[in-house]
Order: structure tokens, then C-alpha cells, then sequence
């Protein structure tokens, strides 16, 4: 499963990738621990169980269902009929049989023997809403060894939530809304669909009929077998054959009118469903064209075949999640699947073809073999997320999709683990909210990048042969990862027979520890020293060691194409003697560790070895070292300077190299974190300064890219580009001030289209220091547009206006009559937040006059708007003014009391970490001293 909210924060360049940078950074960038809210804003519930047990016993198992649901979802109506039969055996003489289920109504359970002969007709039962049991109790007992069969007539109610049987909606290019219904049920929600043994260790046959209305039709994990017309009505039964043995999650249906395009020569035949305009505008080809070379490609790579007699994918309006990897049926936003080559980007063909591969990686890992407990969703996870990208690369190897996940993954991973409260890997909880949150981004982001790192350090070909001894072994059947091991044990014995890898001892720290290593790095001499220790933004300390595969490039050979380790490293500190060294060093060369950063783990140095590598950096040869590990650096050593460990100077050093630089890997890097440093700086005196420092070094990017997209250019420099505009524009060149105006203005008065890969980029730079008639073209724009995609654009790049008092009327249409609507509404607001100190103070003298207009778009919105600014806070004069307008807030009853409360210091974090560490700042300015602060651990 994909989830929304993972992929919006963390995930592949989304649907808002193009204003990304401004939601990316929600940790508070000046706290000392990461603070809870944070996490709760991830939606992250309690990692501690609450005592009670929700597992079913396992006096029975299931052995079949027969389902037969009934809908009238094409009039709109949100009811549902449902009948399951379920024929179980009895593993241990009991009085009662349980079954799972969510929010439905009863109405009637009776129970037969095995040969279909009724035993009682009207059998008791009650339920426990707590552990959400169905709790069935016959006259007699139900006795081991036979088989029974159950049936339990039910209804229930089609959601709009998105969670069990869902509606969506849509509007026909004639004006007229259609209804449809389909299903998502990862984790806990196949009991709100029917009564069921609804945990992943089950795995069953599922005989399922759906009656509908004939003009509608109905798609499951197996082909219909039947469509069986209902006398005297407008109706129909789709009868689907029986599937394989699969969990109750990954049981679905739909039930649309929908088409489909479809390759029925492909083994297995594909289909692609959507909306009949979009299918027959041609936007299901590049899915079904993926998706045929992706699965072929996984059946070789993993040497056993997929099982199922078809795989359709279904485009779904609102679908909740990104995609859903049902057998034989996955289910996606139709914004993830769906792609028009005129209208779309780059980064939404990028999206289509991860997503497609993430979901089909399900059907091996996940699918067929099954996590025997929620624990282990890390194993279905994680490789999805590995091979989301190592598929695509396998595909099209000049792309860089494995580039790409270092900085979408591993970046990500290794700044969440920085967390206090983080989970370890394997995590067991029984409550299914907590299950829910366990599919968070150490199941995806971290486990991939362990899983990388593993990969990595085997071998790639001894880790693939792992895997298929692995799937072989458990294949229609569950795990753990114990079984995991033991298949990438057998492999890794065959290949390597001196000092062979303990597979299970190596894992075991990653997978059963919290958190993420910092390896430190000094050298005196003729000794190389290496601690390792748990990296946190805080200065915390817990006793946690890893086995960590060490491997490092020197100057004086500078080969990075070896990932596999030089050493394993498994103590507290390791001492490496040049005379015996792996790799020798001369005196004076650098040492980089963590070759192409294939290692889950962050890298700090001593003062002297910073010195050099930055002075490698900042030489006409940087390219010695690779730009993985430039983006290591970059990364690295701005995260360890936001713990403390080293000073702010360091990563601005280190980056001051990319005058050089115009690949996009260690831009995506230094623009995450010039991003932080421009809101830390805004407004302070040194500002000026950086402001200059960011635009001498982009300056070597933006002339290379320009603003206009070159057909056939590498992948990557199509997202370059995006950052090198954005870049130059905030910061104030009149070069790309110039160029983007120019654009917009030729959109406007010339029509001239606009790439879709600058589009935003154009929408929001060309407006910075444009008039208001530039404005208010935009704004209409924005009231004729009719896709989201292209609405949520306009409104992003109306948020660039710089001039204060047309900013402050553009605010207005928040809260003006108007055809927004109330997301849009709150966009309009939110959008200005990182436009610079102009920006910031229009948006406080707005919320000042308006507040109660702004608390009619959203309850609560101004206190939104207040935490978004707290954190903004850059000088002593706007935290005056923000104390004030908080407490005029409070007399007016906009924001409450003890929201005041919090907000105050809240805003303070910038000023307490400029009181801190601005010296070091100034000086790199001044560029006073060389000098540093000595290295601290
Ligand atoms: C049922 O068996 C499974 C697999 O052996 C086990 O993981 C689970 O804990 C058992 N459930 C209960 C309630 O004992
Ligand atoms: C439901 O089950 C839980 C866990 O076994 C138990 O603590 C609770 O008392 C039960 N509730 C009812 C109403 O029986
Ligand atoms: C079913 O389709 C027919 C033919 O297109 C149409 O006339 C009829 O109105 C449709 N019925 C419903 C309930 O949508
Ligand atoms: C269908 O897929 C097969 C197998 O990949 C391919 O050879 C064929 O050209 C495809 N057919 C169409 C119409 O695209
Ligand atoms: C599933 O795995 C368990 C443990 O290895 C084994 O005992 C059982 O026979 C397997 N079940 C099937 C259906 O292969
Ligand atoms: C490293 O790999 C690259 C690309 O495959 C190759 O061009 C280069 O010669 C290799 N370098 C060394 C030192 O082997």
C-alpha cells in the first residue's frame, strides 16, 4: 500500500511536488529534541500497546468464503447488503467461534455441517465493539477436526472516507455526476466489507458475486466467470471465480462505469481502468506499457511467475491512498495512474512508473509470501520501496532512478530516525489505530534504505539469489524475518566463504533498534579511528551498537565504485593502522566514508578531515569525489550541524562548492537545507550576504538550464531546473526575475503555452515583482481552471507575489464570495509563508483585520496560520509583532488562551538558535577566520 500522507511528506516528487519545498521541512529546525508535535502531525499514535489483546484464537481456521454483496451505488445510494458463508475447520473443541468485524448490522448467523446440512438455524451470537469480535456461540460445541460452514447476513454502509467499501464520484464531460464503489482493506478494514479471520497470517479462497446495476460493472481480484441479468429488473450478479489463497486485505472490488484499455495477448493480460474521457484521451497507455515490461522483469529477476490470470489496474477519483496492491485488482488515485503525455510532467510520469512497480513488487512480497503479523510490514514495505526504484532503473539504467532514491528514501529515513521517539523496524502492537500507524516511514523509507544497504554490502547478485531461495522457501505462506534471513543466509554462504556475513546478527541491529548510527572519523597520524554511536538532533545518548558495513575511498585512490564493505564494524570504536589498512592513505589525503552512501548511516569527521574534504570541494577537481557522497556531504553535514555536533559554518563551507555543481542530486540536498537557512537568517544582517552566497552558487545551474525545458535532456536536469529557478528567483536575480516574467507575460499576451515540467516554477517566479494587471490575469486563470492539479498551481504561484499591498489584496479572495473552495481557501493563505519578510508581515496585518473571516474558511485556521509563523520568526522586531497580534487574537477570541501560551516560545526556537550559533554564521560571512569551534563528539 501507498499511503497519501507518506507520500505527500516523504514520498517521490507528488502532486505537490511543486511547492514541496515549502511543506517539506515540518520539524521544528531549532529544537533541542524533535518535538511530540511533530509526530502527532504524522499522525504517529502511541507505539505502546494498551494492554488489551485484539487476536483472534486459534481454535479454528477459515478455508473458504462465499460473498455476496448488493449494492445500489449507482443512484448514489450508500447502503450495502452482504451475505458471507465461511467454511472454517475446528482445530480445537470450543464454544464459540470468532469472527472479526467493523460497524455493521446483524441480522442473521446460522450454521451448517460440512456437507451443507443445516445444524441450527438461528444461532446466538454478540459482539465485543472493543476487540471488534463477532462472538458466535451454537447450542453445542464446536468439535475438533470437522468442518463447519457459517453464514452471517449482514448489512453495512459505503463510505466517503475512503476505509472498507467507498463511494467516489465524478463528472462526465456532459455535466453529469457518476457514482462508483470500491474497496480498500489494508489493514483492519476487510470487517467492515464482511465478518472475517481478518489477519495476514489466513490465507484463504474467496468465491465473491457482486449484484449491481446492468449499466455499471463489476471487477475483483479474479475474472468475472458469470454475469447473470436478474428477472424483472435492471440488475445483475457478477459471479468472479474463486481466487488463490490470499489475506482477507487483499480481497476488492469495483463497481463503475468505468472502461478499460486493455493488452489481452500479455501474459498475464492487463487492463487499465479509468473514467471513459481519460481512457479515451489515451491517459491508461503509459500505466499498461509499464506495467507488462515491470512485470516481466520481476519474474525473471525473482524466478517465479505471477500467479493470477490477470492484473487490472483501476484509476480511482479520491482514492484515499496512492495505491493498493490487491491480487489481480490494484487500485490507485487515477492522479498516480493516469498520465497525458501534453498536459502532464515529468515528475508524474516518474510517479506512475514507481507506483506501478511498488504495487507489483506487492505481489511477490506481500502477496505471496505474507507477513505472518503486522510486525513485519517492514518486509512488504520495505522492498516495495527498494525496488520501486530498482526496477525503474533496471528498466531505463541512464535514468538514475537509483540516484533517486538516496535523496527520496535515504535522505528522509535518515533525518526521521534522527527522532527520539522513533520505532524500531519490527514493532508489535495489536490495536488496529496502531497498526494503522505502523505503516509510517520507517516501514518504507528506512526499510528500503536497510535493505539497500544489505544489497548493497552482499552483493547484488548474491542478494537477488537470497531473495529467490527466500520466496521459494515461504511462497503461499507467511514470515518473519527470521525466514527472510535464512534464504539471503544461503546465498550469502555459497558466495562468500571468508568471514561469511551473519545474515541474522547483522539484521538483527538494524531491524530490532530504534534509530540510525553516526559513524565519527579521526585520524592521527597513521591511525584511523571509528566510533559509532546513535545519532540524535539532541544531545541525547542511548546504548545502541550496529553491525555497519564500512567501506571508504582516499584521495590518493579515488575509486567509488565498490560498495561492498571493507570491514564490518560492530563495536563502540575501531582503530585502522595505515600499514594494514584496506585502503592506504598518504598523509595529507581525505578520507570519504560510506561509499556512494550505501550505507544506512550518517558520517561526521574531525575538524582537519572536514578541512580537506572541503577544500577538495571547493576545487575545479570536486568531481573526484561522487556526487552520492557530495550529496553525503551536503546532507551529512548539515543535519550533524542542526545536532549540534559541528557548527553552522561547516555546511555552508561544503556548499559553497556548488558553484560548480548542476546535477540535481546534491541541489536536492543543499536546497533543503538553504531552505532552513533562509528562514533562519531572513532579516537578520547577514542576510544580504547570503542571499549573495546562494546566488553565485546557483548561478552555474540556472545558466546551464535556463528556463526552457530542451526535449530529450537527462531526466534529472528536468528537476534541476526547478530548483535552480526557484532558487535564483527568491534570492533575487534579476536574470531569472527577468526570464520568468517574461515567460508569464508571453503565456498571457502571446499564448504561448508553458512547458508542464515550469509551469510552476513560471506561475510563481514570473508574479514575484510583477503588477497587479499580471496579478489579476492569474486570478482569473485560476477561477476558469478546471483541474485541481492546474488550480493548486495558480494559487501556489499567486502565493510569490512580493509586493506587500497587492499580496494583501490577493489574500481577499480567501475570504471573499467566490468559487473556492474552503482547501483552496486556506492555500491562498498558507502559500505566502516562505516568500520572504514582506510576505510574513502581510500575512500577520491580514489575519489581524480578518480573522473572523479567515475562522469561517476552517475552524481554527488562524491558529493554524499562527504555528506556521511561530516557526518563522527570524528577528526580535517580528517576534514583537507577533506577540501582539497573538494577544490581539486571544481579546477577540480567534485563538485561544493556552494556544497563546505555546505559540510564544514556540516562536522564539529561530532567535535561541541565532543566539546560539550566529557567531559562526557572521564569521563565515566575514570570512574573518578559518578558525572553528573544536570538534565536539
Ligand atoms: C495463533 O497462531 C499464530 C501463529 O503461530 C501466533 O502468531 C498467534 O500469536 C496465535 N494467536 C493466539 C491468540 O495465540
Ligand atoms: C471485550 O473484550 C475485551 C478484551 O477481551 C474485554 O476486556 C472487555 O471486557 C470486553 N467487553 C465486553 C463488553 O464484553
Ligand atoms: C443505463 O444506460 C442506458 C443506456 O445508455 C440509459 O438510457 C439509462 O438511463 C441508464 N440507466 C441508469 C440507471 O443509469
Ligand atoms: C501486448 O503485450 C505484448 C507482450 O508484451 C506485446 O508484444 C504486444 O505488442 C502488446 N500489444 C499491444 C497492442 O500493445
Ligand atoms: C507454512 O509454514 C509453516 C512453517 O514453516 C509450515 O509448518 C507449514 O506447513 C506451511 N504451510 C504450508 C501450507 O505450506
Ligand atoms: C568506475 O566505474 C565507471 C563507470 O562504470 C568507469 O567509467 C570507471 O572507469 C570506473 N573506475 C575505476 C577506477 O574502476
Amino acid at each position: 500500500m501507498w499511503w497519501k500522507v507518506l507520500f505527500l511528506l516523504f514520498g517521490v516528487a507528488g502532486i505537490i511536488a511543486d511547492v514541496s519545498a515549502r511543506i517539506d521541512e515540518q520539524m521544528p529546525p531549532w529544537m533541542d529534541s524533535v518535538d511530540d508535535d511533530y509526530y502527532n502531525s504524522l499522525s504517529y499514535l502511541s507505539y505502546f500497546s494498551d494492554g488489551i489483546s485484539y487476536r483472534l484464537p486459534n481454535t479454528t481456521v477459515p478455508i473458504s468464503y462465499d460473498i455476496w454483496i448488493s449494492t445500489d451505488i449507482h443512484r448514489g445510494e450508500f447502503g450495502f447488503d452482504g451475505e458471507v458463508t465461511v467454511r472454517f475447520e475446528c482445530i480445537e473443541t470450543t464454544p464459540e467461534l470468532i469472527l472479526q468485524y467493523r460497524a455493521m448490522t446483524i441480522d442473521t448467523v446460522a450454521l451448517f455441517d460440512e456437507n451443507n446440512s443445516l445444524i441450527e438455524e438461528d444461532v446466538s451470537w454478540y459482539q465485543n465493539e472493543t476487540v471488534e469480535f463477532l462472538i458466535i456461540t451454537p447450542s453445542q460445541q464446536l468439535i475438533q477436526g470437522q468442518e463447519y460452514l457459517v453464514n452471517v447476513k449482514y448489512n453495512g454502509s459505503i463510505r466517503d472516507d475512503g476505509l472498507g467499501i467507498y463511494s467516489a464520484s465524478y463528472i462526465t464531460p456532459e455535466g453529469e455526476r457518476r457514482w462508483l464503489a470500491s474497496t480498500q482493506f489494508q489493514a483492519t478494514d476487510a470487517r467492515r466489507a464482511f465478518p472475517c479471520y481478518d489477519e495476514p497470517l489466513y490465507r484463504t479462497r474467496f468465491n465473491i458475486s457482486i449484484r449491481h446495476h446492468s449499466n455499471y460493472t463489476a471487477l475483483s481480484n479474479m475474472n468475472a466467470v458469470e454475469v447473470v441479468p436478474e428477472p424483472e429488473s435492471d440488475y445483475v450478479l457478477t459471479k468472479f471465480a474463486e481466487t488463490l489463497k490470499i489475506q482477507s486485505y487483499l480481497v476488492a472490488f469495483t463497481v463503475s462505469d468505468f472502461i478499460s484499455t486493455d493488452n489481452l495477448t500479455a501474459v498475464p493480460p492487463q487492463r487499465v481502468f479509468g473514467k471513459s474521457a481519460s481512457i479515451r484521451n489515451g491517459e491508461g497507455e503509459m500505466a499498461l506499457e509499464t506495467s507488462i515490461r515491470q512485470m516481466k522483469i520481476m519474474e525473471e529477476y525473482f524466478g517465479i511467475d505471477y500467479r493470477f490470470p490477470k492484473m487490472d489496474h483501476f484509476a480511482c477519483p479520491n482514492f484515499s491512498f496512492v495505491g493498493m496492491e490487491n491480487s489481480g485488482l490494484v487500485l490507485y488515485d487515477e492522479l498516480f495512474l493516469l498520465w497525458d503525455p501534453v498536459s502532464d510532467r515529468t515528475s508524474d510520469r516518474d510517479n506512475v512508473i514507481t507506483l506501478i512497480a511498488h504495487e507489483l513488487i506487492h505481489q511477490w512480497f506481500g502477496n505471496l509470501v505474507s507477513p505472518v503479523f503486522w510486525n513485519y510490514l517492514w518486509i512488504n514495505e520495505g522492498f516495495a520501496a527498494l525496488y520501486e526504484f530498482y526496477i525503474p532503473h533496471m528498466m531505463y539504467p541512464e535514468a538514475r532512478y537509483m540516484d533517486f532514491f538516496i535523496i527520496k528514501y535515504m535522505h528522509v529515513a535518515l533525518k526521521n530516525d534522527g527522532n527520539l521517539n522513533i520505532r524500531a523496524m519490527t514493532h508489535y502492537v495489536e490495536n488496529p489505530d496502531q497498526i494503522e500507524a505502523l505503516a509510517d516511514g520507517v516501514a518504507y523509507d528506512k526499510a528500503g534504505s536497510v535493505l539497500h544497504m544489505m544489497q548493497n554490502a552482499l552483493g547484488h547478485e548474491t542478494w537477488r539469489r537470497g531473495l529467490q531461495y527466500f520466496l521459494n522457501a515461504r511462497q503461499d505462506n507467511y514470515t518473519n524475518s527470521a525466514f527472510l534471513y535464512a534464504g539471503i543466509q544461503l546465498a550469502v554462504s555459497e558466495d562468500i566463504k571468508n568471514n561469511t556475513p551473519d545474515v541474522h546478527a547483522i539484521m538483527s541491529t538494524w531491524e530490532l533498534q530504534a534509530g540510525v548510527p553516526i559513524v565519527t572519523v579521526s585520524r592521527s597520524g597513521d591511525v584511523l579511528n571509528l566510533q559509532q554511536t546513535r545519532f540524535f538532533y539532541s544531545n541525547q545518548s542511548r546504548a545502541s551498537l550496529w553491525q555497519i558495513p564500512i567501506n571508504y575511498v582516499v584521495r590518493s585512490n579515488p575509486n567509488f565504485n565498490e560498495t561492498t564493505p571493507d570491514l564490518w564494524f560492530a563495536g563502540k570504536e575501531l582503530e585502522i593502522r595505515n600499514g594494514t589498512a584496506p585502503k592506504p592513505w598518504m598523509p595529507n589525503d581525505w578520507i570519504v566514508v560510506n561509499v556512494q552512501q550505501s550505507g544506512y548511516y550518517r558520517v561526521n569527521y574531525d575538524t582537519e578531515l572536514w578541512s580537506l574534504l572541503i577544500e577538495q570541494l571547493n576545487s575545479p577537481e570536486y568531481h573526484l569525489i561522487h556526487l552520492l557522497n557530495r550529496g553525503q556531504l551536503i546532507d551529512d553535514s548539515f543535519n550533524i550541524a542542526r545536532s549540534g555536533r559541528i557548527t553552522p559554518d561547516i555546511p555552508l563551507d561544503v556548499m559553497n562548492y556548488l558553484e560548480r555543481e548542476t546535477d540535481h542530486i546534491p541541489w536536492d540536498s543543499a536546497q533543503r537545507a538553504l531552505f532552513l537557512y533562509n528562514r533562519w537568517l531572513l532579516g537578520t544582517p547577514v542576510y544580504d550576504e547570503f542571499q549573495d552566497y546562494v546566488l553565485k552558487n546557483v548561478a552555474a545551474m540556472y545558466n546551464k538550464l535556463g528556463v526552457n525545458v530542451i526535449e530529450n535532456e537527462p531526466r534529472l536536469d528536468r528537476y534541476a531546473r526547478q530548483i535552480a529557478i526557484n532558487l535564483a528567483c527568491l534570492h533575487g536575480s534579476a536574470q531569472c526575475l527577468d526570464d520568468t516574467a517574461e515567460q508569464l507575460e508571453n503565456f498571457f499576451n502571446l499564448q504561448k503555452t508553458l512547458h508542464p515540467d515550469v509551469v510552476a516554477q513560471i506561475y510563481c517566479n514570473g508574479i514575484r515583482r510583477s503588477g497587479a494587471d499580471v496579478v489579476e490575469k492569474m486570478q482569473n486563470l485560476l477561477l476558469k481552471a478546471k483541474r485541481q492539479i492546474e488550480r493548486d498551481r495558480i494559487i501556489a504561484g499567486l502565493g510569490c507575489i512580493e509586493d506587500p499591498d497587492i499580496l494583501y489584496e490577493h489574500l481577499l479572495m480567501a475570504i471573499q464570495p467566490g468559487e473556492l473552495s474552503s482547501a483552496e481557501r486556506s492555500n491562498v493563505l498558507t502559500l505566502p509563508l516562505d516568500n520572504g519578510i514582506a510576505s510574513l508581515r502581510a500575512l500577520m496585518n491580514f489575519i489581524r483585520s480578518n480573522y473572523g473571516g479567515i475562522n469561517l474558511v476552517s475552524a481554527d485556521l488562524v491558529s493554524t496560520l499562527c504555528s506556521n509563523i511561530a516557526i518563522r520568526i527570524s528577528t526580535k522586531e517580528m517576534y514583537d509583532t507577533f506577540v501582539k497580534l497573538l494577544s490581539h487574537l486571544k481579546i477577540n477570541g480567534a485563538i485561544s488562551a493556552s494556544k497563546e501560551t505555546k505559540l510564544q516560545p514556540y516562536a522564539k526556537g529561530i532567535l535561541n538558535w541565532q543566539e546560539k550559533h550566529m557567531e559562526h554564521v557572521v564569521l563565515f560571512f566575514e570570512k574573518k577566520t578559518n578558525v572553528r569551534e573544536p570538534f565536539s563528539n
